[in-house]
């Protein structure tokens, strides 16, 4: 069988997520189309609200919400993000960590918040877990260097500044922040969210749930579907759960193959 350059390397993306995923023998001299083998999707289900985070203190949370309300396009969020000075992260921070990506992409991952590389490079998901993240996303044929929108990812965080020591980031930084990425959300229109990691879901989500309870269900955010995902920061701690992940990742392929 001879393969279209392009084919070549989609299976070649896929062939190196199995690997990831601990896939280290043949077991059948055929392939096995799985993409094939569409399960129904599963209903859009609304988030359940368990109890409400904590607040950030109003005025900063209405500044934030004015400022981020009156960007028209994406440099003058970006502007507003970088001159933000309500948040105690940016002090400690080298670079404000906006974006990556293709803003025409038709998904739009959202992360926890910049580590000690993605602060030092202003880029988010560039260090052992952003490697990872783009192993998950080519395996189903995404990648942020695509120009084509069916093939491009826009990634940003929930947190555009490293929290010290990387702890995670307190409830109210993250309430704090909501407003610049909602609007982020809204500047780009993406067709699907991936939400990495708890703290994203639990923000746009509005629940306490992790990603084990979230996962493997659709949900909605701001009229956008989404799917949540284990963070490839646990996923290099917890292999086993890369089954899971693959799982979410299919699911968000069926679906944007079907619309
Ligand atoms: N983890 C994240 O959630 N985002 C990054 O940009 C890097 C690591």
């Amino acid at each position: 069988m001879s393969l279209e350059p392009h084919e070549y390397h989609e299976a070649l993306a896929q062939l190196a997520w199995q690997v990831e995923l601990g896939a280290d023998e043949a077991i059948s001299s055929v392939a096995v189309d799985r993409y094939a083998e569409k399960t129904k999707p599963a209903a859009v289900k609304p988030a359940e609200v368990v109890a409400p985070v904590a607040e950030a203190p109003a005025d900063v949370s209405a500044e934030a919400a004015r400022l981020a309300a009156g960007c028209s396009d994406l440099d003058a969020l970006r502007a507003a993000v970088e001159n933000f000075d309500g948040c105690d992260l940016r002090r400690g921070a080298r670079n404000t960590v906006f974006a990556d990506g293709n803003p025409a992409a038709r998904v739009m991952v959202i992360g926890e918040a910049p580590g000690k590389e993605e602060d030092r490079a202003g880029k988010p998901f560039i260090g052992a877990s952003g490697q990872l993240l783009d192993k998950m996303l080519a395996a189903i044929g995404l990648s942020r260097m695509a120009e084509d929108r069916e093939q491009a990812v826009y990634i940003t965080n929930v947190l555009p500044w490293r929290p010290p020591q990387n702890r995670d980031p307190l409830p109210e930084e993250t309430t704090m922040m909501k407003p610049f990425l909602m609007r982020h959300i809204e500047l780009i229109k993406p067709d699907f969210l991936m939400l990495v990691g708890n703290p994203s879901n639990q923000l746009l989500l509005d629940t306490e749930q992790g990603v084990t309870r979230l996962r493997g269900q659709w949900h909605e955010v701001a009229g956008i579907p989404a799917v949540s995902i284990f963070h490839p920061a646990y996923l290099l701690r917890a292999p086993a759960q890369k089954r899971l992940a693959w799982a979410d990742l299919l699911m968000l392929k069926a679906k944007m193959e079907e619309s």
